[in-house]
């Protein structure tokens, strides 16, 4: 089944649907160090750099795709200035990059698609816009159903949710959402994901490419599969204020641990959080400032919030390192883009799921 991902990112959330046996024919999206590593990493699969609030970006996916029918749309648009102020109208401009997925399912006419968002996307102007992107897939003939899925329940040793949409050719049956994997007692945690890797306490700054360790637990040894060179695993060289400050944080904690005086140029939510590492990690995010390593006074490395996210070892990041933890902190968990996979097939092809 042919599968293509719009605003694709690195492709976390088609490399889940790769290993589920889709084959996603092309990424689009329009950072180019985003579509380097799509490149890299989806064997074969086009990446197309373009702006998909443009019309003629559809003409270029129509040459791409040639005679292969679409079955499939993944698409995890960016939220941010979502608006139904004015006139209450969600054909606003500033909407522009979710009406592009309208337009994908309205033109090739998908067996099925799945959208991705924050969660806090479910209930922005009390639901309306929700309700509308619901509306609007429902006239095209699909049965649309949302819901917030947490990625800890599939395997991912972080406690990320996000918003879905599952859509369904109405001729073809309705949306069918993943069973939970994990109960949060069994959820898997920052050490199951990270104690193999190298510390790296003496080399700040160089990255480190060999495995210094035996994988220790059932999901290390998932994430390097037959990998055998350790990539993007370089410790950031904090400043010595960094250091000393971020080492009076214990296991679990956060800015609320310092004592007064100290750290104080953070003081906001989730600002010095050290990771517990008994724990899934917290979300991961964009960026690489407030997020610290469970027993190690740094930040963790590309590779470490790769494993967070369950990106394999052998998905390799390009770009400059803030580029890179882009990428990561963007992407779908790709164990959760699996098992969304996995159901999306099962309701389509009339097979059984994994739930
Ligand atoms: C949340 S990320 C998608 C992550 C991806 N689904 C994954 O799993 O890795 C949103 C992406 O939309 C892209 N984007 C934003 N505006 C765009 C536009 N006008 N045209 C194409 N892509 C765009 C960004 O570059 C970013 O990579």
């Amino acid at each position: 089944m042919y599968a293509i991902d719009l605003f694709a990112g690195c492709g976390g959330l088609s490399k889940g649907f790769m290993d589920a046996g889709f084959d996603v024919i092309a990424g689009i999206d329009n950072d180019s160090a985003a579509l380097e590593t799509f490149k890299l990493n989806h064997n074969g699969a086009a990446a197309l750099n373009a702006d998909l609030s443009k019309p003629e970006t559809f003409d270029e996916i129509d040459r791409i795709a040639g005679s292969r029918h679409i079955d499939v749309i993944i698409a995890g648009p960016p939220c941010q200035g979502f608006s139904l102020t004015g006139p209450r109208n969600f054909d606003d401009k500033r909407n522009k990059l979710y009406l592009a997925v309208f337009e994908a399912v309205k033109r090739y006419k998908p067996q099925a698609f799945i959208i991705e968002n924050v969660p806090g996307m479910a209930t922005l102007y009390n639901g309306e816009i929700r309700g509308e992107i619901l509306k609007r897939f429902k006239a095209l003939g699909y049965n649309v159903e949302c819901r917030i899925l947490a990625a800890a329940d599939y395997g991912v040793p972080q406690m990320r949710k996000r918003l879905i949409f599952m859509g369904i050719r109405e001729d073809l049956g309705a949306p069918c959402f993943p069973a939970p994997q994990f109960a949060p007692e069994n959820y898997r945690t920052c050490r199951d994901a990270l104690s193999d890797l190298p510390g790296l306490t003496d080399t700040l700054g160089t990255e480190e490419s060999e495995y210094t360790s035996a994988p220790k637990t059932e999901y290390q040894r998932l994430m390097r599969g037959g990998c055998s060179v350790l990539h993007n695993h370089t410790a950031t060289n904090h400043t010595q204020m960094v250091k000393d400050t971020i080492a009076l944080v214990p296991e679990g904690g956060n800015y609320r641990d310092l004592p007064k005086g100290v750290g104080e140029s953070r003081r906001f939510h989730e600002a010095w959080t050290r990771y517990d590492g008994n724990k899934p990690s917290r979300t991961i995010d964009t960026g690489h400032r407030n997020h610290f390593h469970y027993e190690y006074n740094r930040v963790p490395t590309v590779r470490e919030n790769a494993r967070l996210q369950s990106f394999p070892d052998d998905f390799v990041f390009v770009g400059t390192r803030t580029q890179q933890y882009r990428q990561v902190g963007n992407a779908v968990p790709p164990l959760m883009g699996y098992h969304l996979g996995l159901a999306v097939k099962a309701v389509i092809s009339k097979e059984d799921g994994d739930g």
